[in-house]
């Protein structure tokens, strides 16, 4: 049977696959953890197709002059959230604030264990210029706990609140909605362990990998833009080269830094 994706590239800890998600993930066996940022509802791609784009602003509430090119999560969210089963830590998707109750219903109704949504602050986001309503400020991920027993994190009592701007300078721009790596790093701190597997099937510019290169995790992504999924390739490569250098634990380094396969 041929393989479910175009590429993979494994480079250091990190493996990338070019395709999608829904067809790749079941075959690439349990992961420890899912963090991903899966396109938004369609109510905020409605919202800026309907004009937000076209007038410059991005999605996360900074100003791009580039729209969404891809579907929103509406018609998938089951099916990913049916990917949990392959999961034996957290299951954490960002959302906007509309899609926290979608997501919150769509895990109640699995094996999972819904916890929380937790908020992503961004300090330098847009104000609402026209004066008509607040402006966005926001985004949410929810986590639920897919293992055994007890769900276990490395933050204590600490709030789910990270506050961190969306628009930092070494922000590459290459995508429309790329998340910040300190946030993303953040989050792997508080929510996974060193050497853990952490996937994220909805990897655009490939931040989460990034993040997971800089923190000593494992990573998978995938990504079926062919664009985005190169840019993600040099990202992961850099980060895993800056982690070397910085004398920082890279699971599973290869010789040459940036291999193909497959
Ligand atoms: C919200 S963006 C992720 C941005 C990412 N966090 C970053 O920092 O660049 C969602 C990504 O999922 C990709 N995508 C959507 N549906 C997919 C699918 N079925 N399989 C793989 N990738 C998909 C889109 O092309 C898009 O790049």
């Amino acid at each position: 049977m041929a393989d479910p994706w175009q590429r993979k590239v494994v480079i250091g800890g990190c493996t990338l696959y070019l395709g999608d998600c829904l067809e790749i993930m079941p075959q690439l066996g349990r992961v420890d953890h899912f963090v991903k940022d899966p396109p938004y509802e369609a109510i905020m791609h409605e919202a800026l197709a309907g004009g937000a784009a076209r007038k410059g602003l991005r999605a996360d509430g900074y100003s791009s002059s580039r729209e969404l090119d891809f579907a929103p999560i509406d018609e998938k969210r089951d099916r990913v959230v049916d990917l949990g089963t392959q999961c034996d830590g957290w299951f954490i998707a960002f959302c906007t604030p509309e899609g926290v109750g979608r997501w919150a219903d769509a895990i109640n109704a699995s094996p999972m264990k819904y916890k929380r949504a937790c908020a992503w602050i961004k300090p330098d986001a847009m104000p609402q210029m026209n004066g008509q309503g607040p402006a966005p400020g926001y985004e949410n991920f929810v986590c639920a706990w897919a293992g055994k027993g007890h769900s276990r994190w490395n933050a204590g009592g600490k709030c789910g609140v990270y506050v961190e701007p969306c628009n930092p300078r070494d922000r590459t721009g290459g995508h429309p909605t790329e998340k910040p790596w300190r946030l993303m790093r953040d989050i792997l701190f508080d929510f996974t362990n060193a050497g853990d597997l952490v996937a994220d099937p909805f990897m655009g510019s490939g931040t989460t990998l990034v993040a997971a290169a800089l923190t000593g995790r494992r990573g998978i992504g995938i990504e079926q833009n062919p664009e985005y999924f190169e840019l993600a390739c040099r990202r992961v490569q850099k980060a895993v080269l800056s982690a070397q250098q910085l004398g920082l634990a890279v699971p599973q380094v290869q010789p040459d830094m940036f291999q193909e396969a497959g």
